[in-house]
């Protein structure tokens, strides 16, 4: 079986190990523009010896924001900013990987640390959010989107594709659709905010519709040659979890014949009434059954800190990848130290050797 820190081939990329970093929002940009901050931020992520960096939830279209501050690929601009820290990425040795999201209902929000709630619609910061039904989240997202029409979805689509396109021009090598945690797709995809009765509601074909269909759109102008991934929340956690998951293990299945790569097993947060069993790894099995039952790579974040939790997950083959979001965040170095609790060939050779050389010798 294979370690932590061998390679994986994954299409035509290879990533120097299985890390990968999640995408993790920062809130920072301005007007969707990433700048000085993502740069040094995805560049020390990468040099910190991950083999995969997935830049954060990056907007398809201005309103698909979570905050005023969360970057966007709708415009040629953003495209332009973001295509040297793909470059810097590379550069550090890591795979450039772009998470491509639409916020849906929890749009137009303040950033975690001003409240993570609605901005109010009198503040001229605030938009209207879109949904697949006029439902609202509740509690600290209290505001009732508008019904997404058909030219809506087309549209969102639509801006998918572009981005697609924009992220690929820039030279990210890895795609990842965000398909989870109660925004846009998975607001299709979950009962608690899809109450449709076209296409595109109902039936469990039906609600995944948009997800499968947003995919074939992506991955016809994705490089057949780089991997396409989606994070998805397959689980609600919500006293309806085996029906859920049966589905989204049969969703993935679909996803996978249209050409999917890879996927991400994430949780819905779909209702603030879920009742999640937090705690190390409690994910990994549930991503295990996905990978197992759909027959696609998988990974997995949520409570996966230590060195050797990790490399047991990829050992007893119950992951391809092991994510990590707020380890990386605490100690970007984290692979290093990982590689050395684990006596890993390579460890010398984690970190450039500006790093390396001396911490091989005098640690
Ligand atoms: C600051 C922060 C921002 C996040 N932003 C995103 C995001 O943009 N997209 C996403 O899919 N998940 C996001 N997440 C979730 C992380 O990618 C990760 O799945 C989660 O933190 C669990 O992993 P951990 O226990 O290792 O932190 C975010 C998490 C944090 C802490």
């Amino acid at each position: 079986m294979p370690a932590l820190f061998d390679p994986y081939t994954l299409k035509d990329v290879i990533l120097r190990n299985r890390i990968a970093v999640g995408p993790m929002c920062q809130y920072m940009a301005q007007d969707g523009v990433p700048n000085d901050w993502h740069s040094v931020h995805y560049t020390s992520l990468a040099r910190g010896g991950a083999g995969l960096v997935t830049i954060e939830a990056t907007a398809v279209s201005p309103e698909g924001r979570i905050s005023p501050h969360c970057p966007g690929l709708w415009n040629d601009t953003q495209a332009e900013a973001f295509a040297p820290i793909a470059a810097s990425i590379r550069k550090a040795g890591a795979i450039a990987g772009i998470q491509l999201a639409h916020a849906g209902r929890k749009a137009s929000a303040n950033v975690p640390w001003e409240g993570d709630d609605h901005i109010p619609a009198s503040d001229p910061r605030s938009w209207q959010p879109i949904a697949p039904s006029a439902v609202a989240f509740g509690q600290n997202l209290p505001r009732v989107p508008q019904a997404m029409t058909l030219d809506d979805i087309a549209r969102v689509k639509a801006d998918f594709v572009r981005a697609a396109e924009r992220a690929r021009d820039a030279g990210f090598q890895s795609l990842m659709l965000h398909f989870a945690h109660g925004y846009l797709a998975q607001s299709f995809w979950s009962t608690h905010s899809n109450q449709r009765t076209d296409s595109y509601g109902g039936s469990a074909e039906n609600r995944g519709r948009f997800l499968l269909e947003t995919l074939e759109a992506v991955r016809a102008v994705w490089p057949e040659n780089l991997p396409l991934s989606a994070r998805f929340g397959v689980i609600e956690f919500d006293g309806k979890d085996e029906e859920t998951l049966a589905e989204s293990i049969d969703l993935v299945r679909k996803m996978k014949a249209l050409g999917l790569d890879f996927i991400d097993v994430s949780i819905g947060f779909s209702t603030p009434e879920a009742k999640i069993p937090w705690g190390p790894a409690f994910m990994a099995p549930i991503a295990a059954r996905v990978r197992k039952e759909a027959g696609i790579a998988a990974t997995t974040s949520w409570y996966i800190s230590e060195g050797r939790q990790a490399d047991a997950l990829v050992r007893n083959d119950v992951l391809d990848l092991v994510t990590l979001g707020r380890p990386l965040l605490a100690n970007p170095h984290w692979p290093q130290e990982a590689a050395r609790v684990l006596h890993a060939p390579n460890a010398a050779k984690v970190l450039p050797p500006s790093y390396g050389w001396w911490l091989a010798r005098y640690q």
